[in-house]
């Protein structure tokens, strides 16, 4: 097991530790970890957020764990030199086009959660992003139209092949959960949205055991906060995603313990929690590292194979929540360390 370490920036540095504590715990066999500068960490080194060096390790590595990058002394550079370049970077050299975002309640956490108790109990979802097509990366630009006024513009599109890629997973996983399926779209506005429509009824073809419905965007944000107990696995773009995601984490109580994976054709990922490199707690170890040791046991399930491991680990990170080992984030008072321990001594048990 060949893994490429990329703490990054801010709380990275400190949450990555945690992480790496608590897979050692698990006394993994071969197990391999290669550290590289990633972010404003590699830009001062290197003058560059993703060195080459580091771009190699990635792509030779069999799992990339990443911390996070951001840092608001270098918020002036120009685009290309940016710190956030990095992980866009990464997603498209290792074409990882498939990011995978679960939210599910904690016990004990109900009452953290911005919904009520009851609705924020019930929340077990797989969102299920797009991330290589859309206003992203479509023609994008600013001009000057006729009349003289400058407009800005970022065409949204969306090709059958990178439809179908995307449905495929979501497909794949809501057999191994609950075999429901919600595409979440605009088809009553966008083009790009009726085409995926149908792209999506077509691939479901081959999965006659997920049932799939269909979902407009601005119904599934409302859908989101009023039952978000209904959703299984949530399919959608780019930029849908990234907001309902957001949203999504909110439900759950904090930001701090949401993991995701950005997934390719090959076993090959890149783990990574949700939120960024927290400038604002940096160094002052109070981080929550919940959500970047759940994204390495998401690297365990998805590049390994080790389910077994990856629930363990997934199920010390709760037990200690229901302990009341609480961070700063959900109004405790526990050290980021503190609570690497307390993950550490429910493996030990
Ligand atoms: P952020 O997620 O870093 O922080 C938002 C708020 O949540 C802050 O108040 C922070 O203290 C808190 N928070 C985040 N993670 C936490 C944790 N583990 N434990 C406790 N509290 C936590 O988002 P923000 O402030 O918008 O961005 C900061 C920097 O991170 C920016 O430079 C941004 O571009 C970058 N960023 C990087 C990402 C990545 O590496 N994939 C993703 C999101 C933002
Ligand atoms: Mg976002």
């Amino acid at each position: 097991m060949h893994i490429a370490v990329l703490a990054g920036d801010g709380i990275g540095q400190e949450i990555m530790t945690e992480a790496l504590r608590a897979l050692d715990a698990l006394g993994l066999d071969d197990l391999r970890l290669d550290h590289a500068d990633v972010g404003g960490v590699a830009y001062r080194k290197h003058g560059r957020p993703l060195p080459e060096e580091t771009l190699e390790l990635a792509k030779t590595a069999d799992a990339i764990l990443f911390g996070a990058v951001g840092d608001p002394e270098l918020d002036g550079l120009r685009r290309e030199l940016r710190v956030e370049s990095a992980v866009l970077g990464l997603r498209k050299e290792l074409q990882l086009f498939a990011n995978l975002r679960p939210a599910k309640a904690f016990a004990g956490l109900e009452d953290l959660s911005a919904l009520k108790p009851e609705v924020a109990g019930a929340i077990d979802l797989l969102i299920l992003r797009e991330l290589t097509g859309d206003v992203y990366f479509g023609e994008k630009g600013q001009r000057t139209t006729e009349a003289g006024r400058r407009e800005g513009y970022d065409v949204m599109a969306y090709d059958e092949d990178e439809v179908s890629r995307i449905a495929h997973v979501a497909f794949r996983a809501a057999q191994g959960r609950r075999k429901k399926l919600c595409s979440v779209d605009k088809a009553n506005v966008l083009q790009t949205s009726v085409l995926w429509r149908k792209v999506v009824e077509e691939v479901a073809a081959e999965y006659p055991d997920v049932e799939l419905s269909h979902m407009y965007v601005d119904n599934a944000a409302m859908q989101l906060v009023r039952n978000p107990g209904q959703f299984d696995v949530v399919l959608t773009g780019n930029i849908f995603g990234d907001i309902l995601s957001d949203q999504a984490s909110m439900c759950v109580g904090s930001i701090g313990l949401l993991a995701s994976a950005s997934l390719g054709t090959s076993t090959r990922g890149l783990y990574e929690p949700i939120h960024g490199s927290a400038p604002d707690i940096a160094g002052q170890g109070i981080a929550n590292p919940s959500a970047m040791i759940l994204s390495a046991a998401m690297m365990l399930r998805h590049s390994f194979g080790m389910e077994t491991e990856a629930t363990r680990l997934e199920a010390a990170v709760a037990q200690v929540l229901e302990q009341g080992v609480l961070g700063q984030d959900l109004g405790g008072s526990a050290s980021t360390s503190e609570i690497g321990d307390a993950v550490v001594a429910q493996l030990a048990s």
